[in-house]
């Protein structure tokens, strides 16, 4: 045969190969979610997150600073609330003593560089597990932004880089954005999880955190799967609200829309590599199924290919030091 083009050249070695590779991840890329519990020495095992755990603050700082080793610049907290706190205004979510501000202390005061973003939402403080204030069988709109707000301010005087609001209630952004100008917090950022959809896959995160409705689902403020021009609406207004950085929600069965937003944004993109996607590749490298460190990387590539220049995900530390080889 006489060919012209012959696109086989560039896959000969793997060197020619990483030389023309159009993706790369690096360790910088990733987000690594963090569950801090109550206590002292606590390490948990979450049941169906194997190999994730539920920490007390002390060994989460042996984690971050493990994390920071491996070249992971920014953290994604979130706090198991005692279920005796538990009310529903998310009253705890506020205590300047709260674990999430101690944590949020704790972290920037022994590695002052990681970048610290929180989980803003009513869910792990919430009696109903609902991301929002609850009346009759309704989660309302309004009194729930003005809570999230002050959740902001509180995460942000406690030194949090970002705040990261998870809740899907309307104008919350821009309500976040103004609480903390006017608490002259003017260097606090906003993650927004803008295009979230109400997922299956946010199980094991909800036994984590024990935090699953007690009543109906979250359809009324995440999203309806089906729907892609909602996710550019949604994300547009955030942005227009004052996000620093948007997000897509859960990430593999979502990487069109990663890439429908990354091409109408000036912001950058982040997507959740979710609890259920974490859970799916463990499990089916446990039963031998499939080579863990290869579905990982090929994972999350695909991801940042997509166009999420951010990955938030429990494989944030065995991807870095799969890189680092
Ligand atoms: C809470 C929140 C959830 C997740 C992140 N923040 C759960 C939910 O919305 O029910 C899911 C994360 C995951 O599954 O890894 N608002």
């Amino acid at each position: 045969m006489i060919l012209l083009r012959r696109n086989r050249i560039l896959r000969q070695t793997p060197a020619v190969r990483a030389m023309v590779a159009e993706t790369t991840l690096r360790p910088s890329d990733f987000i690594a979610p963090l569950f801090v519990t109550e206590g002292h020495g606590v390490k948990d095992e979450i049941a169906s997150m194997h190999g994730y755990y539920r920490m007390s603050i002390d060994n989460t700082m042996l984690e971050v600073r493990e994390l920071w080793a491996l070249g992971i610049k920014c953290v994604l907290l979130f706090v198991k609330c005692d279920d005796s706190l538990k009310d529903n205004r998310g009253t705890e979510a506020l205590n300047p003593d709260g674990l999430m501000q101690r944590t949020i202390k704790a972290i920037k005061h022994a590695l002052p560089e990681m970048v610290v973003m929180t989980d803003v939402a009513l869910d792990p403080f919430s009696s109903h597990g609902h991301d929002g204030i609850v009346e009759g069988h309704e989660i309302v709109n309004d009194p729930t932004v003005k809570v999230l707000a002050e959740m902001s301010v509180s995460h942000g005087l406690a030194g949090a880089d970002f705040v990261a609001p998870s809740d899907m209630m309307d104008g919350r952004i821009r309500a976040i954005r103004e609480a903390l100008e006017y608490a002259g917090l003017t260097k606090t950022g906003i993650m927004s999880y803008s295009a979230k959809y109400a997922s299956c896959f946010y199980g094991p995160f909800r036994d984590a955190l024990d935090s699953a409705p007690g009543f109906g689902d979250k359809k009324t403020y995440q999203m309806d799967y089906a729907n892609r021009l909602e996710a550019v609406k949604e994300t547009l207004m955030d942005v227009e609200e004052g996000a620093d950085i948007v997000m897509v929600k859960p990430a593999m069965a979502y990487l069109d829309i990663i890439r429908e937003i990354k091409n109408v944004v000036e912001v950058p993109v982040s997507a959740y590599h979710v609890s259920g996607e974490y859970a799916m590749i463990k499990a089916a490298a446990k039963m031998g199924w499939l080579d863990e460190d290869k579905a990982v990387l090929e994972s999350l590539t695909g991801i940042k290919r997509a166009g999420a220049s951010l990955i938030a995900t429990y494989y944030a530390k065995h991807a870095a030091m799969l890189l680092h080889g």
